[in-house]
């Protein structure tokens, strides 16, 4: 008999997506359910935390329900419940932590927590064919930094924002030209009717040693650049976004060179840069991000577009990680607004 592999629900609500998703430790990915909140937030301007966790109530039980119906299974098919632990909007998280509990303690299953940020890490194994170790940029809205993954469980910083994420600094700067978050995929949608050489962004810590990144001197020149021409040509919105991705690039390219070449001197055999997280959908920094792998020789992979941005599916793989190393928690687990990637305890879920 044909052995079956491991099939893992993943549940997601650790920001403005409630999610769940059934994968297969043969890497398919069984149902993939994801309900946005962006209309419930957008007369706000950005994520109000407790209309998300309320909107995660309203939806959660429809949502993991779908994700059993698309995949035509049942609980007793399953062989785990993963859930994003934290960080995030605790509210939310909470949601997501005692649905998975009760469903594990019902069925009697394995509850393994997941820390959102492995799981953004982890996702390039699901859908990309990459072996340990890699280097990560992980880009998201309240994330941006680089690290080795060595292991499950064992990851290396190397650099990060001393500020703002890369994610929030492009939210918050499509606000100001009237886009409701999130608002990379507006700005990235200009930018390519845009003149990059219309307006001049500082490139804040270029030239510099390390990986760090900061970006609220770029967010606070852009604000200035807005107010003072905005509305002052037809294509003021396109030249702009064009512009500032293209600072934005430069510092990338820039950060990442660094971010390289310190990964290999710890780890000479690192052969790939993987970009995760929903900053990571934009093609225009991708590409920056794969000329400056190929330099060195390096190939850099990036998850298919809907698994950049948060999902079921990148939780229930890294759960399956987990489950496979006998990494799972206990129900005493407390959901984490904070819980950074590099303190994570090897082996524990909790
Ligand atoms: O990973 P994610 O879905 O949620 C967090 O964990 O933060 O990332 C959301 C971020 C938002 O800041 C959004 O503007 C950005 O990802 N984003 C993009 C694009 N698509 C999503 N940024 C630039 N270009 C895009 N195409
Ligand atoms: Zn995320």
């Amino acid at each position: 008999m044909v052995q079956k592999g491991m099939i893992i629900l993943g549940i997601e609500t650790s920001c403005d997506e409630t999610a769940a998703s059934l994968v297969s430790e043969e890497k398919k990915i069984l149902s993939n359910v994801v309900s946005s909140q962006f209309k419930d937030h957008k007369p706000f301007g950005g994520v109000v935390p407790e209309i998300a966790a309320r909107a995660h109530l309203d939806h959660i039980d429809f949502i993991v329900k779908k994700a059993f119906e698309e995949a035509q299974l049942t609980l007793d098919d399953i062989d785990g419940i993963a859930v994003a632990g934290g960080p995030g909007l605790i509210g939310g998280v909470i949601v997501g932590v005692m649905m998975a509990k009760g469903l594990a303690l019902a069925k009697n299953l394995p509850f393994i927590p997941v820390n959102h940020l492995e799981a953004h890490a982890l996702t390039l194994r699901l859908t990309n064919d990459i072996s340990f170790p890699y280097l990560l940029l992980l880009i998201s809205g309240g994330h941006c930094q680089f690290l080795i993954v060595e292991e499950v469980g064992t990851y290396i910083y190397l650099g990060g924002t001393l500020d703002d994420a890369l994610g929030e600094c492009l939210d918050k700067t499509a606000r100001l030209l009237g886009y409701s978050s999130p608002g990379g995929p507006f700005l990235e949608r200009l930018a390519l009717k845009g003149n990059p050489e219309a307006f001049v962004f500082p490139r804040p810590l270029k030239g510099q040693e390390g990986c760090n990144f900061s970006f609220s001197g770029l967010k606070t020149a852009a604000r200035k650049v807005i107010m003072e021409n905005k509305g002052t040509t037809p294509s003021f919105q396109e030249d702009f976004s064009a512009s500032f991705q293209e600072a934005i690039g430069e510092i990338l390219k820039d950060r990442c060179q660094n971010a390289i070449e310190m990964a290999l001197e710890r780890k000479p055999d690192i052969s790939t840069l993987a970009v995760s997280g929903g900053v990571a959908a934009n093609r225009y920094f991708y590409e920056c991000l794969t000329f400056c792998a190929r330099n060195y020789e390096m190939t850099a992979v990036s998850p298919p577009l809907h698994l950049c941005t948060d999902n079921g599916a990148m939780i229930a793989w890294a759960g399956i990680e987990r489950l496979k190393k006998n990494y799972v928690g206990s129900l005493s687990f407390a959901p984490r607004p904070r819980w950074p990637l590099e303190d994570l305890k090897l082996g524990k879920g909790d």
